[in-house]
Order: C-alpha cells, then sequence, then structure tokens
C-alpha cells in the first residue's frame, strides 16, 4: 500500500480535508458517549520531539490509547536523530517497528528527511515552517462556532501578529477551502512572497479571498473569528525588545481591538499563549474565547488523523487465524523444554 504522510495541508485536495473532519466529528461524538471504537488495537505511534509540548503530546498519546495503540515519548538526547546515525536510518529503523511516526522538528527538513525514507505515515506535529494538524483542528473549531447562516465558505478569518508557522498554515487551509483569509501585522512581519503564491493559488481555485494588511482595525471589521500567536518563539530571545515594539500596543488581541469586530466574533489561539503580550487575560478568559475549545479539538482530530493514515494499513486477522497461531505457539512452551 502506498504510504501516505501528513506533512503539509497543501499536499491534500479540500474533499480530502474536509473528509477528515468529517472522520473526527463521527469519533468526537463516539467520545462523548465513551464509545471510542479501538480501532488501532495493538498498533504504535512514535512521538518524536525536538521542542516541548503540551497539547500535541498529550493529545497524541491520549488518542493512542482511546484507540487502543500505544505512543511512545522519544526525545533528542534519548535517540539518535541525525547524530550519531543518520536521519534516514532512524527512519527505515522506526518503520520496521511502529505504525506511525509524529515528529515536532526544529527544521521543516528534518520532517521531509523522515519522511522520504519511512515506510510508515510520518505525521508533522510542528516545524519552523507549518502546524498542519493544528490548523485542521482550528477548522474543525470554526465549524462548530459558525455564526447562524453561514456556510464555511462565507467565514472570515483574521490572522493578527508575526507570520509564525501557525499563520503559514492556516492561510493556506482557509484559502484551499474557499475562506476569506486576512493577516494583518506591521509589513516586516508579514509573510514572504512564496507564501502568499501559494495562498494566491488557493485562492484562484477555490474562491476564496487573501487580504494582507498592517490596518488591524479594518482586518477585525468584518471578522467572524479573530485569531493570534506568540510575538516570539524560542531562538528569537534576541529579538524582543523590536518585536515587543513593532507590535505593542497595536496588534495586541485586547477588548478595544475586538470592540472594532462584528459582536458575534470569535477569539481564537493555537496556545500557549503569553497572556499581557499578544492577548490580554479579558480576552482570553472572555465571552468570545474559543481556546479551550480549541485545544480539546486536538485530541479529536488526532484520533481522526491517525486512524485516517493508519486503520486501512492495519492488518486484520481473521479469528481463525489468531487462533491458529495462539495454538502453535502455545503447543511449542507446553513441550516444557524451554526452561529445564
Ligand atoms: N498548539 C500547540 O501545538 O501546543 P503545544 O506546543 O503545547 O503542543
Amino acid at each position: 500500500m502506498t504510504v501516505r504522510h501528513f506533512i503539509d495541508t497543501q499536499d491534500f485536495t479540500a474533499a480530502e480535508l474536509l473528509q477528515l473532519i468529517d472522520l473526527t466529528l463521527l469519533l468526537k461524538e463516539a467520545d462523548r458517549q465513551g464509545c471510542t471504537p479501538k480501532l488501532l488495537e495493538g498498533a504504535s505511534l512514535a512521538m518524536i520531539f525536538e521542542e516541548p509540548s503540551t497539547r500535541t503530546r498529550v493529545s497524541f498519546e491520549v488518542a493512542m490509547a482511546e484507540l487502543g495503540g500505544h505512543a511512545l515519548y522519544l526525545k533528542p538526547g534519548e535517540i539518535h536523530l541525525g547524530v550519531r546515525e543518520s536521519l534516514a536510518d532512524t527512519a527505515r529503523v522506526l518503520s520496521r517497528m511502529v505504525d506511525v511516526i509524529m515528529a515536532r522538528t526544529l527544521k521543516h527538513a528534518t520532517i521531509l528527511g523522515l519522511a522520504a525514507e519511512a515506510i510508515v505515515p510520518v505525521i508533522n506535529g510542528l516545524t519552523d515552517y507549518n502546524h498542519p494538524t493544528q490548523v485542521v483542528c482550528d477548522v474543525l473549531t470554526m465549524m462548530e462556532h459558525m455564526p447562524a447562516g453561514k456556510r464555511l465558505q462565507d467565514l472570515r478569518v483574521t490572522f493578527v501578529g508575526d507570520a509564525t508557522n501557525v499563520l503559514s498554515s492556516l492561510m493556506l487551509i482557509c484559502t484551499r477551502l474557499g475562506m476569506h483569509f486576512t493577516h494583518a501585522a506591521p509589513v516586516k512581519y508579514q509573510p514572504p512572497a512564496a507564501w502568499r503564491a501559494m495562498a494566491e493559488a488557493n485562492c484562484r481555485a477555490s474562491g476564496g479571498t487573501l487580504t494582507i494588511t498592517d490596518d488591524v482595525v479594518s482586518a477585525v471589521r468584518d471578522a467572524d473569528f479573530v485569531y493570534t500567536d506568540l510575538w516570539w518563539w524560542v531562538g528569537q530571545e534576541d529579538e524582543i525588545p523590536e518585536r515587543r515594539a513593532a507590535f505593542m500596543p497595536v496588534y495586541q488581541v485586547n477588548a478595544e481591538l475586538l470592540r472594532h469586530a462584528p459582536a458575534h466574533c470569535k477569539f481564537m489561539h493555537c496556545l500557549p499563549a503569553s497572556r499581557g503580550v499578544e492577548v490580554t487575560d479579558e480576552v482570553m478568559d472572555g465571552p468570545q474565547s474559543i481556546v479551550y475549545d480549541q485545544s480539546e479539538n486536538r485530541l479529536h482530530v488526532e484520533k481522526g488523523l491517525l486512524v485516517w493514515l493508519v486503520y486501512p494499513r492495519l492488518k486484520r486477522p481473521s479469528a481463525e487465524l489468531r487462533a491458529y497461531h495462539a495454538a502453535r505457539v502455545q503447543a511449542f512452551l507446553e513441550q516444557g523444554s524451554l526452561w529445564s
């Protein structure tokens, strides 16, 4: 069977992404009634983390457990990942032992290197370029909080802040699905031409729209969802004064900014958040915030994604075949010579 990786939502059609969301919704309903089917019984997930994580780690590990499988947490220093062993060898060896690999890597090239050699699905759990599992979860959350009378293609999503890996992914999935996406940021922190070109190509195919502006008030005026992310990340500590000066106070999502948005507008954040920096407590904890629904949906999306990629690849032997092998091993053990 051909292996399919989940590295970038651009590798999937709009229909495929919506199919993944439909599957996720079925699994979420089953979860709500305590009936998650054990579709991945006996399956193993290797989780490689080059950076810390709360949501990604916990959601994948719990998803595997609830589906009847098992997850292994692998961090640098405990496995050979491009140190003492090539990335290709790590991918080939893990592929012989587990059914799926999820990796959070510092560099996008690392996940591409793993996927190039793995013969089991590789899932991108965030790189310096993108965060595709997060944004599938975000679209699902938007569908659940869609204003009355609107369809997905009517939704207006405004991302305020730095052109992060989450921005790139959100811009690409929204435009692929025919939504109307706006990014508001100082010119220096707007997305590079290559990202814009991909999003514009998506819009031509889907009927979506892309707006990039430094005028944050006009950007939120028609927004159904206002989304933000951290203004700096690990490795950008030297840039903090410059970044803070560029974004604060104009691009902070606070009650004053949300007064310019429609009353029904919801606030989203992939988390972790720096409260008091890119968003105030008042907004994070206020009635427009859906950030914890968004976090919970990571669990449901990971389940959908794991089932989607792994279930069709699992062997499902008949009861007779299982019994045949169990009896053979049992007969061997009953010879009694093993420990005598
Ligand atoms: N949103 C997200 O990926 O969170 P973690 O960094 O905690 O995994």
